[in-house]
């Protein structure tokens, strides 16, 4: 996720452009950069906050009324100057900025190299500006240039590009990312979303998905990809500025929890070529070799990310056969655990930057074992001190409490899981061919579950004055449970207890009493009447049942109080689906309870201290 902006017309560009790329720096911040056209393209891009792009240019001024402006969130390529945006042909006449992810640029740039064009980066990027340079050069139309590019492109995009020999219009055009054309007077805007330009403008239109836009002083012309011309009523926006960096949503959180369908997509999509029937993850250089001596792996996290590691633990179990030990780094990194060249790590963590999961790292690089690193934040500590990385690709999540990172670092697992299967040949590729189309489906079961949004709200709303909550699972379904306890506890600061479902009877269920609220997780199928049996214990001794099933098991509502239904999915990837609901109901008990849904008392984003 990064942030574009653009402007054309009479006034000097560069500040209209930081001030934007201000309102967006929530959309990435590790580096960013303008472009300002007047004579000649020039730009200034470096990494770091937008602060030290505003320091570059107060010593060098840039001074123009046609620019373009980015704030990234490195994907590809650890953040850096050279691969900060704009990125520029070779002769510095078309600059691009660019949000999403093209997933066949390496095929795209392997065939720009072979015709002699030379590459200065490490993004996905950079093969735009380069696409569309090849075909400016045979059709002199930047239009022209840049419909060709997007039609060789695979991924999502929103690009702005302007052209030294065009200099009087912007191209704007999208597909999967968002992009925004403010409308002046005698004077126009391009941005990923409303506030950046919001200060200059109400009147906004909303670029659909392959629509393209070409932007001058004084006119935009909205047209598909075939140049018909889109007629476009202007949307008047009415929010306040601060409703707007929500996207419209109340919390970050709220609008995170929403983003995940894109999130499920981009984690995954990347990895699953439909052309290759095999998992690509460009990044993990640990070979088959060296996996079949693999003897004991440990997943090691925090929080959130350690109930990443749980999932871990049952799905590599079960699908590789080797022997996995998740554990919290805190507890891990002083016990002194046995660790060699045979050993795999698996180091989960969003920001990459979390000490006890950064010690637990290095205590295993000095063993010789080999680390694998599912991490967000490209170019964080663990990135770089891992010896391969798998990149979430969530984009910046800006509230303290998890949503989309955890979904996407549930993707890259499954990823994994499902790569170190078939590296083993313990996953036939007909296996794999059925679980790569399970997981194309994902993004849209995510978003079925997300359909119920006023539904789960009602039970918030119902259950909001709970005083101990339990959650229980088993099998895949614990690991559930644990997430939802701490989403509960955290943001809504109630008490809330997961537990093995078996282990109730063991001590725990002499806590139940009358109106105690038990979640009961029943979306890992295979151990579905065992739960049951167990929600019905609880339910005899006088709690309120809330289920959460797959959509087809409706005789839990003969014993839940309410139920919560997710679609279907192969075994492997349930955890996803049934993990969302736990997500809304938690997140409108802390609105219902006035809290600070997206600052919680107490806590930090990155911790970075043990
Ligand atoms: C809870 C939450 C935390 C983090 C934990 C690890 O919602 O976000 O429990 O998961 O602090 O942080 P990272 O993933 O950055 O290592």
């Amino acid at each position: 996720m990064c942030g574009i902006v653009g402007y054309i017309g009479d006034r000097e560009a560069t500040p209209i452009l930081i001030d934007g790329l201000k309102s967006l720096e929530y959309r990435g911040y590790d580096s960013a950069g303008v472009s300002i056209h007047n004579e000649a393209i020039m730009s200034i891009k470096t990494k770091g906050r937008l602060k030290r792009l505003e320091e570059r240019l107060t010593e060098e001024p840039l001074q123009g009324t046609i620019g373009i402006g980015h704030t990234r969130w490195a994907t590809h390529g650890e953040p850096s100057d050279v691969n900060s945006h704009p990125h520029l042909n070779g002769s510095c006449t078309i600059s691009l900025v660019h949000n999403g992810i093209i997933e066949n640029y390496m095929n795209l740039k392997e065939e720009l190299e072979a015709m002699g064009q030379a590459f200065l980066s490490e993004t996905d990027t950079e093969v735009a500006v380069q696409l569309i340079d090849y075909y400016y050069r045979e059709s002199h139309d930047l239009l022209d240039a840049v419909l060709q590019a997007v039609d060789r492109i695979d991924g999502s995009y929103a690009f702005g590009v302007m052209c030294h020999e065009e200099p009087d219009k912007l191209i704007a055009v999208r597909k999967d990312s968002p992009l925004v054309i403010g409308v002046g007077k005698g004077e126009n805007f391009i941005a990923s979303d409303i506030p950046a330009i919001l200060e200059h403008t109400r009147d906004i239109y909303l670029l659909e998905d392959k629509e393209v836009a070409i932007v001058t002083k004084e006119d935009i012309t909205i047209m598909d990809t075939t140049k018909q011309v889109i007629q476009r009523d202007v949307f008047n926006v009415t929010w306040d500025i601060k409703a707007a960096q929500k996207d419209g949503y109340d919390h970050y959180m709220l609008k995170e929890i929403f983003e995940q369908p894109k999130v499920v997509k981009d984690t995954l999509a990347p990895r699953l070529p439909m052309d290759q029937d095999d998992i690509v993850l460009d990044n993990i250089t640990l070979t088959k070799e060296v996996l079949e001596k693999i003897n004991k792996i440990y997943i090691v996290a925090c929080g959130t990310a350690s109930y990443t590691g749980l999932v871990g633990k049952y799905l590599i179990e079960r699908v590789a056969r080797i022997p996995v030990v998740a554990e919290v780094a805190s507890e891990f990194r002083y016990r002194d655990p046995i660790m060699d060249e045979n050993t795999l790590m698996i180091v989960v963590s969003q920001s990459g930057e979390t000490a006890d999961t950064l010690a637990a790292l290095r205590l295993a690089k000095q063993a010789g074992a080999h680390v694998i690193g599912i991490v967000n934040v490209v170019g964080s500590t663990i990135s770089r001190d891992a010896d391969d990385v798998l990149y979430t690709l969530a984009g910046p999540e800006i509230a303290v409490a998890s949503t989309k990172a955890y979904s996407a670092q549930l993707c890259a697992m499954y990823l994994l899981s499902i790569k170190i299967a078939m590296e083993l040949g313990k996953l036939s590729k007909d296996a794999f061919i059925e679980l790569r189309k399970e997981l194309y489906l994902l993004p849209e079961k995510v978003s079925q579950v997300l359909s119920q949004v006023d539904d789960i709200k009602a039970l918030a709303d119902k259950y909001i004055n709970s005083k101990n909550v339990f959650y229980i699972g088993r099998g895949l379904d614990f690991a559930v449970s644990m997430e939802g306890a701490l989403k509960l506890k955290e943001i809504a600061y109630l008490h809330a207890e997961p537990y093995a479902a078996g282990e109730l009877k063991h001590g725990p269920i002499a806590l139940i009493e009358d109106n105690s609220l038990l979640v009961g997780l029943t979306a890992h199928e295979e151990l579905y009447d065992k739960t049951v049996s167990n929600i019905k214990e609880v339910k005899a001794r006088g709690a309120n049942v809330l289920a959460i099933a797959l959509e087809d098991n409706k005789d839990i509502s003969k014993i839940a109080d309410d139920v919560i239904y997710v679609p279907r999915t192969h075994w492997m990837f349930t955890s996803l689906l049934a993990n969302i609901p736990q997500q809304i109901f938690a997140y409108y008990i802390s609105v219902g309870l006035g809290h600070d849904v997206d600052k919680p008392r107490n806590l930090a984003k990155s911790v970075t201290v043990e």
